[in-house]
């Protein structure tokens, strides 16, 4: 039986000034419907931190944030003990290097926006992951997708690692259902188009198969 599960949903949003900010098109629905999976599973303990979206599951430990650094924060303050960490996050990579205290103004032709890199939460938690974490990660590619997620299995030290093949015909952010690969050390499984919430259902299913084979 699982205890604790930290799952991490949306985006995030990297504030410009007072008023604009960067962010993505994730809506947060993949992630909500993991964490109602945990539930219907019976997981004691499930942590939700999410970036803004309207999708929130209830009867779970629920942190809103906004930034990416805050994200990173609220998961390092609950990873120990975490026996699964899904991080279906769309964490930003970049935030603006400088942050207006007041609303830029347009005063000039062009403006350039400085951006510097955030912490990559989840890489840092493949370093310190312990025997028995699993550690599941979400990959959005354009090309070379295949080959790209398996770089991202591998260099951020992942137990599964859910492919999103971006194409128009798989926006995959925003939309009810998708199309995913579920890649991991021994093989990928394809799965066909589907509601997100039945995509969770199997990616909790592989979870669970990954659990019973470290134990065997
Ligand atoms: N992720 C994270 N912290 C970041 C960026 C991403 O924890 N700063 C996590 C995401 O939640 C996701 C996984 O890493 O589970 C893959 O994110 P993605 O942005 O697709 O990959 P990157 O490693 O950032 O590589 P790139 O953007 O260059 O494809």
């Amino acid at each position: 039986m699982l205890k604790k599960v930290i799952i991490t949903s949306g985006p995030t949003l990297e504030p410009i000034d007072p008023l604009r900010f960067i962010s993505n098109r994730s809506s947060g629905k993949t992630g909500f419907h993991l964490a109602m999976e945990a539930k219907r599973r019976d997981i004691d303990r499930v942590i939700f931190i999410t970036g803004p979206t309207c999708f929130l599951p209830v009867a779970v430990d629920l942190i809103q944030v906004e930034t990416a650094r805050e994200m990173h924060e609220a998961v390092n303050a609950h990873f120990q003990g975490t026996e699964v960490l899904i991080m279906a996050a769309a964490v930003s990579d970049y935030r603006s290097a400088l942050l207006s205290s007041e609303k830029i103004k347009k005063n000039s032709e062009k403006l350039t926006l400085d951006l510097v890199k955030n912490p990559d939460i989840l890489q840092e938690l493949g370093m310190r992951k312990e025997p028995g974490q699993i550690l599941v990660g979400f990959a959005a590619e354009t090309n070379a997708a295949i080959a790209n997620a398996r770089k991202k299995l591998t260099g951020k030290n992942l137990d599964l690692l859910v492919l999103n093949e971006i194409s128009p015909q798989n926006p995959a952010f925003g939309s009810d259902d998708n199309e995913v690969c579920i890649l991991q050390a021994g093989g990928i499984r394809k799965i066909e188009r589907t509601g997100k919430a039945e995509i969770a259902v199997l990616i909790w299913d592989e979870i669970f198969k990954l659990r019973a084979k470290d134990r065997e």
